[in-house]
Formats: structure tokens, sequence, C-alpha cells
């Protein structure tokens, strides 16, 4: 098949090119994202292939249905960039790879709360500057601490299960309960019990209108004082303007994301020579509590590597009419 794949890094390129090594479907690479503006490169291909900041609107979906376009395929889990409704409208098949690897999510979860609490960040800089002073590095013990997971799915699980083995009392809360965490000891209760005791607050649901801005101006006055909030889900979990204004109250006492609401104007991109166009982001980094790392939660050499595989996987049942079940999203959301 021939697959238009946007938003190209080399990465991408390396990892798909060597799971498609028997050339069985033609790659071209476009660095630019698929958006209104960008459409027209989708002509002549049967497939395009998109990651988390492309913007598959009603409007672009209706162009690729005119262009001929039969199937969009996910390089990533989520799929609330991807106007689904309309896809299957158009009967156009939405596939992605709704698991790859839940560990690497989690474990950068964890090295949030780990930098944010020890200040390893500050201090490796500090070391390299030749100052050994280590004024103003305190941090806290996890062992003991209360941590809630909003989302026990796979990346949420995984998260809680470590959080476990570092002695925290975990709790949880999800539509759904997981038996095996109950057992391993994670308690599940109300979303706000959950504000209220928790002293670390960790995000792993997906966005849906549910989940749009739950930490809100509200939850977070729920919150106890000084409460860390850590989102490797989804940017629009998080009211921004709401977080700021915790964050200058003292209330919010530590933000660590891997996500931001308006991350598609700026992450993957090198903005170092220019103004970063979004003040609210430039205000975030300038708190020295609050750590910003652009949506490499996922990023190790396993979970390219299954990505990869999944999504050339994905284009070859399609063509052979093979399609699993639980990669196709229209499926699923009109099973629900
Ligand atoms: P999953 O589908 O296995 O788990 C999601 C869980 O959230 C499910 O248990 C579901 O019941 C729960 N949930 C749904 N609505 C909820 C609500 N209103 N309140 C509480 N819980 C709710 O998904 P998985 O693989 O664990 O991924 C979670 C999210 O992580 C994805 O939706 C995606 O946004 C994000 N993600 C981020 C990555 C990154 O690099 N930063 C990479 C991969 C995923």
């Amino acid at each position: 098949m021939k697959v238009a794949v946007f938003s190209t890094k080399s990465y991408d390129k390396d990892y798909l090119d060597k799971a498609n090594k028997n050339k069985r479907h033609e790659l071209v690479y476009f660095d630019s994202s698929l958006k209104e503006k960008t459409v027209r490169l989708a002509e002549n291909f049967d497939a395009v292939c998109v990651f988390v900041n492309d913007s598959l609107t009603k409007e672009v979906i209706e162009c690729i249905k005119s262009l001929n376009v039969k199937v969009i395929v996910l390089r990533c889990a989520g799929f609330n960039n991807v106007d689904i409704a309309s896809a299957c409208k158009n009967n156009i098949k939405v596939l992605r790879v709704p698991a790859y690897s839940p560990n690497a999510v989690a474990e950068h979860a964890v090295a949030l709360i780990l930098t944010l609490n020890r200040k390893t960040h500050k201090a490796y800089n500090r070391v390299r500057e030749g100052n050994f002073n280590i004024e103003r590095l305190t941090g806290f013990e996890l062992s003991g601490k209360t941590v809630g997971v909003i989302g026990t799915g796979k990346i949420g699980s995984s998260f809680a299960l470590i959080m476990r083995g570092f002695g925290c009392n975990v709790i949880a809360f999800d539509t759904y309960k997981n038996n095996d965490l109950i057992n391993s000891g994670v308690r599940y209760c109300s979303l706000d019990e959950l504000f209220k005791i928790s002293d670390i607050i960790s995000l792993h649901c997906p966005l849906t209108p549910e989940t749009n801005r739950l930490i809100n101006k509200p939850s977070l006055a729920l919150t106890k004082k000084g409460v860390m909030i850590i989102n490797t889900s989804r940017g629009k979990l998080i009211d921004t303007d709401a977080a700021i204004d915790a964050l200058k109250e003292g209330q919010l006492g530590y933000l660590g994301i891997d996500v931001y609401e308006q991350e598609e104007k700026i992450f993957f991109k090198d903005l170092s020579e220019i103004i970063i166009p979004d003040e609210k982001i430039s205000r975030l980094m300038s708190f020295p509590n609050v750590l910003v790392t652009a949506h490499q939660a996922y990023f190790t050499d396993n979970a390219l590597n299954q990505i990869a595989k999944t999504t050339i996987q994905n284009l070859s049942d399609f063509e052979n009419n093979t399609i699993k079940s639980q990669n196709q999203v229209c499926i699923n959301v009109i099973k629900q």
C-alpha cells in the first residue's frame, strides 16, 4: 500500500523502515503534521500514518475521503486527535497501537516524581558548575506517602505496582476496578477522596469529555496543600490556568508534565533559537517546582520497535482484510 507518513522524525523513519524491511508497503515520509493546511499531501495515497499531534478533524477526514484514502493508521494508543464519528461516517478505518510498552510510560512518570522530589536535575547542574552545596535540595521519602492513581488500565496498573514497590500507600480511581491491583494492596476510592488524601496524584486515564480538565480549580481546591501532580496522559486533563494559579498559591507543590494542553504548537520542535509562541508554557517553565518533558514518556527502544511493528502489521491486516478488532477504533467506539 502507498502510505503518507506525517510528522516524521528520524527515529520514526528508522524504526518503520526496519519493520517494513521486505518493502511490502511504500512509505513516503513528510516532516509536516497532517492538518487542514497540509491535507493535500495525502493525494494519491491509500493510507495516512499519523501521531499524537496530527489533527484529523471532520474537515481533514472529509478531504482525505475525497482523495480516496482508505485507512488512518495511528502510531500511538490515544485517538483523541481523530474525529472518529467522521471517520466511521466516511467509511475510513482507524487503526492504532493499543499497547506497546506500558512500562515505558509508567517508568517515566516515576522519573518525573523522583526528579521533582530529589531535585536531581538541579544537583546535576550545580555539580557541573563546581557547586557542591546541597542547600535547598531537600526532598521527602516516598515510603509511606499516599499516591493516587487516576486510571488503572495498562499504564496506570504498571505505575501503581512500581509505587507499591517504593512502600507507598496506593489508592486509585477508575470506572473499572482491576482485581489484580486490589490483591496487590491497591485500594479503590472515590475521586473526591483521592483528591483529598493523596500526596502525589498521577493521571493515567484517556482524554474524554468526562476527563477533560479533570484537574481544575475546584479539584485543586480539594487537594492537600503542596500536592504533587504528574501528567503523562494527555495535556487537556489539566486546566493550565488553574494549575498556574495553584502553583502561585502554593496549593500545588510540584507539577511534572510530559503532555501539555497546547503541545501541538511546540512539542517535537527545536524552538531554542526563537521566542516560544506560548505564554502559558513559558510561565510554567519559570516555576522552580515544575518539570516539563516533551511527550517522551513512551520513548524507549522497546516501545518504538513495537509501535513500528504493529503499525506495519495494521497496514498489512487492512490490505488482507484481517484487521484485529482490538486495534480498530471505530469498532471499539461503536461497541461502547
Ligand atoms: P488503557 O485503556 O489501558 O487505560 C485507561 C484506563 O482509564 C482504563 O482503565 C479506563 O477504565 C480508565 N478510565 C476511562 N475513563 C476514566 C475516567 N473518567 N476516570 C478514571 N478512569 C477512567 O490505556 P493506557 O494504555 O493505560 O494509556 C492511558 C493513557 O496514557 C492514554 O489514553 C494516553 O492518553 C496516554 N499515553 C501517553 C503516552 C506518552 O508518551 N506520554 C504514551 C501512551 C499513552
